[in-house]
């Protein structure tokens, strides 16, 4: 059956690995898109994801025509397809396009001395990014009903709107960013043509949605700036090519009733007993990431060695519990961040720890329960990106944390627009501007370090992944 609704992004609802004996087993993944789309599994909807390991492509090729659901499995979001991209073209498109050069783009990630560096190796990673893009359009081509809705998901498929209108014209399209989007300026450090490319990609779009206003104007402002193209701020279109895109806000919030349910389980609450008995006696300042360079993780942890040394009276009444599961290791970037997190925690510890007292506990596998455990013991919620589209761990831990959590986070972060007025917004780049506003919100009163968690998981829980959903998709109705 044609899909009136496709959803296309890179990683999809399920994973897969081999056991021991090799058997494969699936695995279902977490997150909005993952919660909104299981919500239209008994429709005509159909997520196109791609093969992101392996296992997963010899999964995707043994299934017809890559339909997971075709070869009997369950991914609990409705019919799944599954690219087996070639794994050379994903490597080069994935690492080192998506990851390597976009993601520190919209981050504003790069060390300028050195990086980035636009040369011969690079440009067969941007020509695999075009397969890789192309591979997408024609797969979403073949799938969608006639005049069918396309929702093209995040940095991996820039190209994607644009190639996709190219095949199908009949479609209505979306491109929805999960990032932020970066200003012209830096923008403009992509070589002249793909900062075209790019953009005219998202352009190919009916609808470009994304997390903040911020990122919105951003965009805007690069489709004028470097592209050129007739933008109206008022009525957030980009008229470019023949053609108006609208530009639109669509911020995400969380599954209350979801979180709470999986947070409750028995496994989240094993973990909860060890780290109260771990941090008995002690204020807790929790923190929960993604080992992720823009998570600005070793700052965070530079601002608490900075606490315990200008307020030493915290020091045996605190403990930060700091989780970071493992990210995009294919990256030795990545790999070095993990190895400097764990150097920063040590020297913390060696340089305060008591025969009783712990001031970190860090840990740096992947372990969902723990990390829900460490949203329900918080008394502080430390959240300090340096930049980031949205940021869920701001609004996942106030709704679980069981005494009410004081929340210090990044201006960076696009949950600021929302949560800004009821926590302590801190720069990241400001050790010592983190370090004061640590020390504020451990001196909080606790009634008042309730009352504000509270007010932040009402305000966390106003636009769950479903209506997040279903306002990009009424922003994409005919006109
Ligand atoms: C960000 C991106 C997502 C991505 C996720 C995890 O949130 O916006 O598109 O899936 O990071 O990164 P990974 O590379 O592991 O998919």
């Amino acid at each position: 059956m044609p899909a009136g609704l496709v959803i296309a992004s890179n990683r999809g609802p399920v994973s897969f690995s081999e056991g021991e004996s090799g058997q494969v087993r699936m695995s279902r993944g977490a997150g909005g898109l993952v919660a909104a789309l299981g919500s239209f599994a008994a429709t005509d909807a159909l997520w196109v994801c791609a093969a992101l390991r392996d296992v997963d492509r010899r999964v995707a090729r043994a299934a017809p025509g890559g339909r997971l659901d075709q070869a009997g499995y369950d991914t609990g979001t409705g019919p799944v397809r599954m690219l087996p991209i070639d794994p050379l073209v994903m490597r080069r498109a994935y690492n080192g396009i998506a990851n390597t050069t976009l993601w520190f783009i919209h981050h504003m990630l790069y060390s300028t001395p050195s990086t980035p560096v636009f040369d011969l190796a690079w440009r067969r990673e941007w020509a695999a990014y075009q397969t890789y893009n192309a591979a997408f359009a024609d797969s979403i081509a073949e799938e969608a009903g006639p005049n069918g809705r396309a929702l093209v998901q995040d940095y991996h498929l820039s190209l994607a709107p644009r190639l996709l209108r190219q095949r199908r014209p009949d479609l209505l399209i979306a491109h929805f960013s999960h990032t932020p989007w970066a200003p012209p300026d830096y923008f403009s450090l992509l070589p002249s043509d793909v900062a075209r490319e790019v953009l005219e990609g998202v352009l190919g779009a009916d609808h470009a949605g994304f997390l903040s206003p911020r990122w919105a104007r951003a965009f805007l402002d690069c489709a004028e700036h470097v592209l050129g193209a007739a933008v109206d701020r008022t009525a957030m279109t980009v008229r470019h090519d023949g053609r108006t895109t609208s530009v639109g806000v669509h911020p995400l919030g969380i599954d209350g009733p979801g979180l709470r349910a999986r947070a409750a389980q028995a496994d989240v609450t094993a973990r909860v007993s060890d780290l109260r008995e771990q941090t008995e006696g002690c204020l807790v300042i929790s923190r929960v990431d993604r080992t992720e360079l823009s998570k600005n993780i070793v700052r965070g942890l530079a601002a608490y060695r900075e606490l315990l040394r200008t307020r030493p009276q915290w020091q045996g009444r605190v403990v930060h519990v700091a989780f970071a599961y493992p990210s995009r290791h294919d990256l030795p970037e990545y790999r070095e961040y993990t190895a400097a997190v764990l150097r920063v925690a040590a020297e913390i510890n060696d340089e305060f720890a008591t025969p009783q007292w712990s001031p970190v506990l860090l840990g740096v596998e992947d372990d969902y329960a723990r990390s829900l455990a460490a949203y329900r013991v918080a008394d502080v919620l430390l959240v300090n990106p340096i930049r980031d589209g949205m940021n869920l761990v701001a609004k996942e831990g106030p709704l679980l944390s069981e005494r009410g959590c004081a929340l210090v986070l990044s201006s960076e972060a696009g949950a600021a627009d929302e949560l800004g007025p009821h926590c302590l917004l801190v720069n990241p780049f400001d050790i010592s501007g983190t370090a004061d506003a640590l020390h504020e919100a451990l001196s909080m009163p606790a009634q008042q370090r309730l009352t504000g968690s509270r007010r932040l998981a009402e305000l966390s829980v106003a636009m769950p992944p479903r209506a997040w959903l279903d306002s990009q998709l009424s922003a994409l109705a005919p006109h």
